[in-house]
């Protein structure tokens, strides 16, 4: 029953355009997909600073179509508005395009205030000129900082940021908020993530890591498949049941499809307010040790790790009350964090078996 309702929400909306940026990295390219698949024509924008052009072909590979693609920076306005006079009517901006890597945003503040912003608020500028009516922005889950209360809900405070790349989210949110206020014609919605997860389960697409993976997940099948010695677990000393560090992990298909969605809310007129915010996550709190069982489960391969001290800067414990998103985007995961660390591994392989 529930499944009907989630497939009739992403049914066919046939020859509206929709402009993501940052649409050939990890979260953008799975949900360039979702969109091809509910009949938006996506254009992206992306300069390629932390992904890759074949992923392009990926993105052709499920879905038999290559999307419009533009190799541009979002902090050039000029270059934004030669998009926007080219592409002509747009329905919607999905805006994925920013840096995103926590310890370095600490070491390059001001590195992370231009790119983020700039562009941002190039992108909102132009929005105003070509009278865009719809944006979504990929916010997270830190600005709540370590929450008083769990789950999180959206009403929970937003916690002094704890990095450079934290405030840029932060100031993102209340930017777009601004904008939205003085310009009743137009509609927002700000989506904060937990922790995305997973591949396509084609494995044409996944996440592709500059370097040495900072995230978990990676970081294990990295691991697995013997580009890393062992993986360290930051820290068991944590008031949580097994010591180590609990987070909401959801699988970034579960997470495109949140967009789609979120798009035709707001195309549609249901977004009454005019600026919303939901939070995406599975509603479940996963400890690091229970992912890397959880990822074992899946792969059926033994993980090599240590336990060592505590990362600077990591929250004890968050999870997400998804309960708004289930109420009024009508979007719920579907996908278990075992099938999600199944694609994980999948795509590990994959990209193994393309070198
Ligand atoms: N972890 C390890 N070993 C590793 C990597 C991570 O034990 O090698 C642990 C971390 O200490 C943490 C958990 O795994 O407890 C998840 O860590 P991630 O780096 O994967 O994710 P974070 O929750 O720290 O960060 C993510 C996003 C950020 C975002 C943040 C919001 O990567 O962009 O959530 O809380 F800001």
């Amino acid at each position: 029953q529930e499944q009907n309702e989630m497939a009739d929400l992403l049914e066919p909306v046939m020859g509206r355009k929709v402009i993501v940026t940052g649409g050939t990295g990890y979260i953008g390219s799975h949900t360039v997909v979702e969109l091809i698949a509910a009949g938006y024509e996506p254009v992206i924008i992306d300069n390629l600073y932390n992904s890759d052009i074949s992923v392009l072909e990926g993105i052709r590979a499920i879905t038999g179509v290559t999307p419009k693609f533009w190799d541009y920076d979002l902090c050039d306005s000029q270059k934004l508005e030669e998009v926007f006079r080219a592409e002509g009517k747009v329905d919607a901006i999905i805006h994925f395009a920013a840096y995103k890597a926590v310890g370095e945003s600490v070491r390059k503040p001001l590195d992370y205030y231009r790119n983020n912003l700039t562009s941002l608020m190039n992108l909102l500028a132009a929005m105003d000129r070509h009278d865009t009516p719809a944006l979504v922005f990929s916010s997270s889950c830190t600005v709540y900082g370590q929450p008083d209360t769990l789950p999180v809900t959206e009403t929970s405070p937003v916690k002094e940021a704890a990095s450079p790349y934290g405030y840029t989210k932060q100031a993102g949110e209340t930017i777009i908020r601004d904008t939205i206020a003085a310009r009743p014609a137009h509609k927002a919605v700000s989506l904060r993530y937990f922790n995305p997860i997973g591949a396509h389960p084609t494995a044409f697409i996944g996440e592709l890591p500059r370097g040495v993976p900072e995230n978990l997940v990676p970081y294990i099948t990295q691991t697995a498949i013997g580009l890393r010695d062992e993986l360290k677990v930051f820290g068991t000393d944590y008031d949580t049941p097994d010591g180590s560090c609990i987070r909401d992990y959801l699988h970034v298909v579960d997470l495109a499809k949140a967009h789609v969605m979120a798009l035709r809310r707001m195309l549609d007129g249901e977004n009454k307010a005019g600026y919303e915010v939901f939070n995406l996550g599975m509603g479940k709190g996963v400890s690091v040790l229970e992912a890397i069982a959880a990822f074992e489960k899946a792969s059926g391969v033994k993980l090599k790790y240590t336990i060592t001290g505590r990362r600077a800067g990591d929250i004890e414990k968050i999870w997400a009350d998804p309960s708004l998103a289930n109420r009024e985007l009508g979007w719920k995961t579907e996908i278990t964090i075992e099938e999600a660390m199944e694609t994980a591994w999948r795509w590990e392989n994959r990209l193994k078996n393309k070198e």
